[in-house]
């Protein structure tokens, strides 16, 4: 890590604390409604109950959406930022929102979706995390639906790294894809969300 550079966690906390939380919700929430539909049609597919968690969750907005739906049986949410973590409980004291860092953080426990929204490129090893995902938090037949907007293709967000402080992984849309096939998962695809405008490239991959 370049020592001019904060860690993301800490950058996010003061996020939280100066209430810009709120900004990158609705900055995200175009990508995220695109990729919330996705996984609500693998579920209705499978019509089974499910079990969710958002990894970089944030004040846990996402969370809060999948809970609310029918099929939901347990959604969780993790995030390195403790005021990001304290805004969630706040919200709603009756889910489970873990402050914990991640790759060390290890939810002791499956799931059918991994849900994550401009997270996965803070990690040093974001490779390893995906590899993670498939092997040791992902059911068989579950889904992992990652959203990011910082890659090699979307110039604009190459001067990130300088101008917010912190240190990213920038990878292009190939080396995601490859990553992802490298992790394990199947039925590999993505697309660019957040419509006319959008740059969030999510990408969706089946255990
Ligand atoms: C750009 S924000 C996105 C938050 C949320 N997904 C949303 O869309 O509103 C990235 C989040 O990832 C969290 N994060 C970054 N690196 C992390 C790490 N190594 N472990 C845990 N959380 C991390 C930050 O604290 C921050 O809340």
């Amino acid at each position: 890590m370049c020592m001019d550079k904060r860690p993301a966690t800490d950058v996010f906390h003061d996020w939280a604390l100066n209430g810009k939380d709120e900004g990158m919700e609705k900055g995200h929430a175009a990508s995220v409604n695109e990729m919330l539909s996705f996984i609500l049609e693998q579920v209705a597919k499978s019509n089974q109950k499910f079990s969710a968690v958002d990894v970089g969750c944030g004040n846990g907005w996402v969370v809060r959406k999948l809970k609310s739906n029918e099929m939901c049986q347990y959604a969780m949410g993790i995030d390195g930022a403790a005021a990001m973590i304290e805004k969630a409980k706040k919200i709603d004291s009756s889910t489970d929102y873990i402050h914990a860092l991640l790759p060390e953080f290890h939810p002791g426990r499956k799931f059918d979706i991994i849900h994550s929204m401009e997270f996965l490129y803070y990690l040093e090893d974001p490779e390893s995390m995906l590899k993670s995902f498939h092997d040791d938090w992902l059911n068989d037949g579950g889904w992992a639906v990652i959203g990011i907007d910082h890659y090699a293709e979307n110039e604009d967000s190459l001067s990130w790294p300088d101008y917010v402080g912190v240190n990213m992984a920038t990878r292009s849309t190939e080396q995601w894809h490859n990553a992802w096939v490298e992790a394990g998962f199947k039925n590999v695809e993505h697309w660019i969300a957040g419509g006319e405008s959008g740059v969030t490239l999510v990408f969706t991959g089946q255990k």
